[in-house]
């Protein structure tokens, strides 16, 4: 298959670039470089300079390449951020999806992985989140996320496009091979800022908030490698071959790790102490988010491989050790 991949030069689109010319298939990667790597996308790699919002570049892309399906992945994605700059939020992640999704129909192209969050469903009902929890979005990051959902289920009535929204939750980890891997400016998630305080790179890490209803007061996530997450949407091009309609699935190992247990799997992966003080509560966490993904391994038959916290810790320790970029 040929495949345009938007946002392919960011953590989770170039490891989706590096999985699909593994698995034999052809990429193009779409990427205005504001957060992306132009050093994630691999030389062999077709690679677009452009803006999803930029319709007449988005049009002659389409126009000269014919592609078998989209996965969309340009997005700004900090929570507390969102909270800060709506319109930010909303012009990026929902105008700006509505121009491409208008490239793609007027191009024919019927196909897309969108990528989504956990950040949809807001404050958690339950102890493992499956696609039948309540959406509630807290904040424009997960909102802006969930519009695009609401928009690819009545463009499936009205176009027939075919679609997948993938809710993602802790993205976590590196390519193995040490060539990619997470490299955000300013950096805000718990593992990278964990290696960077074991490497002495800016002060103590800051652990936000002891006081939760939790195991050990500390905030619990799900943190599914990225090179899985890849694998689903390779799996989610090739299940909506066969299915018209808008589709959902959550994607997580269903385990959940306390921010504490993050940094006992650091210590004992890097050998090394983990310098941190106890901060107060971030605006916008809940106390535990866990995915359910039954769902998708029964209908895409995803099976994610790398599921063991210190396997995570150590595809990152090796990236973060020596990073290639960023
Ligand atoms: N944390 C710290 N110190 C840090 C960074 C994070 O204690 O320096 C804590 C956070 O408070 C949270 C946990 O570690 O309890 C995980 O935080 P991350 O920032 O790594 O990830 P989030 O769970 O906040 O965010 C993820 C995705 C978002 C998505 C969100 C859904 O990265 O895109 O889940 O709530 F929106």
């Amino acid at each position: 298959m040929k495949l345009l991949i938007c946002g392919g030069a960011g953590y989770v689109g170039s490891h989706m670039v590096r999985y699909l010319t593994g698995q034999g298939h052809e990429a193009v990667v779409y990427d205005d470089l504001s957060t992306g790597h132009r050093q994630a996308v691999p030389r062999e790699v077709a690679f677009v300079h452009g803006d999803i919002g930029d319709a007449a570049r988005l049009a002659r892309v389409f126009a000269t390449q014919r592609f078998d399906a989209v996965i969309h992945f340009c997005a700004k994605s900090l929570v507390g951020e969102s909270v800060g700059e709506p319109y930010a939020y909303y012009r990026n992640n929902v105008a700006n999806t509505l121009v491409l999704l208008g490239a793609m129909r007027d191009a024919d192209v019927d196909r897309l992985v969108f990528s989504s969050t956990a950040a949809v469903f807001g404050h958690p009902q339950a102890e493992r989140i499956d696609e039948s929890h309540p959406t509630a979005p807290i904040n424009p990051y997960g909102q802006s996320k969930l519009m695009i959902e609401h928009v690819l289920a009545d463009a499936a009535k009205a176009y027939g496009l075919r679609s997948v929204a993938l809710r993602y939750f802790n993205a976590a980890g590196a390519d193995p091979q040490g060539t990619i891997g997470e490299a955000h400016e300013p950096e805000t998630h718990l593992i990278p800022n964990v290696l960077k305080a074991v490497l002495g790179q800016g002060a103590a890490l800051n652990v936000f908030g002891d006081d939760y209803a939790t195991r050990d007061g500390t905030c619990v996530r799900d943190y599914v490698h990225v090179n899985d997450l890849a694998s689903a949407h390779l799996l989610a091009i090739e299940y909506l071959a066969g299915q018209p309609g808008a589709h959902r699935f959550n994607l997580g190992n269903g385990e959940g790790f306390s921010v504490r247990e993050v940094i006992a799997a650091a210590e004992r992966v890097t050998g090394k102490a983990v310098p941190h003080t106890i901060a107060p509560r971030r605006a916008g966490d809940p106390a535990t988010l866990v995915a359910s993904s039954a769902l998708a391994r029964a209908e895409l038959g995803w099976e994610p491989r790398m599921v063991r916290l210190d396997d995570i810790l150590a595809s990152a320790w090796r990236w973060h050790r020596e990073p290639a970029f960023g």
